[in-house]
């Protein structure tokens, strides 16, 4: 584990398909840390799942839904934290981010995110008649919103998860002797 959680968690943001879960059970594994998923949070809460709060509640219940997640997380240490794609949209969101600890953006390149999810059924912001240009959209929308979150931003097109979880852990200890990207989201 980095010295640069000590006493926090890590935070994992980035597009969907991006490996937040994944590679957030890896490093949860090696660091022997809780594995948070704010997605799992909501669907257990509700009992039911995204698509169908989605379907039910529409889009704006299910970001309430996930600044209350962030809400309820404050203080958590010793844990890594996957985000839903979408957590950054909303800038409540970013100082409760921040303050569980370093925020790694897992990003991939497009054709790497549309080979991962571009047939995915249980994504409600990809079930539109082209999922294709959703991803080229969202992606473009999104990408100064990871950027100005995080700490830290680990490309991952090409990669094992475990090789994803390595690159973080040397990132952290980079961010440790020179903190990065912390500049560019200040206000
Ligand atoms: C969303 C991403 C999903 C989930 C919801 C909305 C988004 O999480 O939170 O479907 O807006 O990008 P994953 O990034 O884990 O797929």
């Amino acid at each position: 584990m980095s010295i640069v959680i000590a006493g926090r968690s890590l935070v994992l943001v980035g597009f969907m398909g991006s490996g937040k879960s994944s590679v957030g059970r890896e490093l949860a594994k090696r660091w022997n840390f809780r594995f948070v998923d704010t997605d799992a949070m909501i669907r257990h809460k509700y009992d039911l799942s995204i698509p169908d709060i989605f379907a039910k509640h529409g889009e704006d219940f299910f970001r309430e839904a996930e600044y209350q997640a962030l809400v309820r997380l404050r203080g958590i240490c010793s844990s890594v934290i996957a985000t839903g794609g979408g957590i950054v949209t909303q800038p409540r969101n970013l100082p409760l981010l921040r303050a569980l600890g370093p925020v790694v953006w897992l990003c991939a390149d497009q054709t790497t995110i549309l080979n991962r999810v571009g047939k995915s059924t249980h994504r409600p912001m990809l079930n539109q008649a082209n999922p294709q240009e959703s991803v080229a959209r969202l992606l473009k929308e999104r990408a100064p919103l990871y950027h100005r979150a995080a700490d830290l931003r680990i490309e991952t097109s090409g990669l094992t998860h475990q090789e994803v979880a390595d690159r973080i852990v040397s990132g952290l200890d980079e961010l440790r002797a020179q903190p990065r990207m912390d500049t560019n989201r200040r206000e």
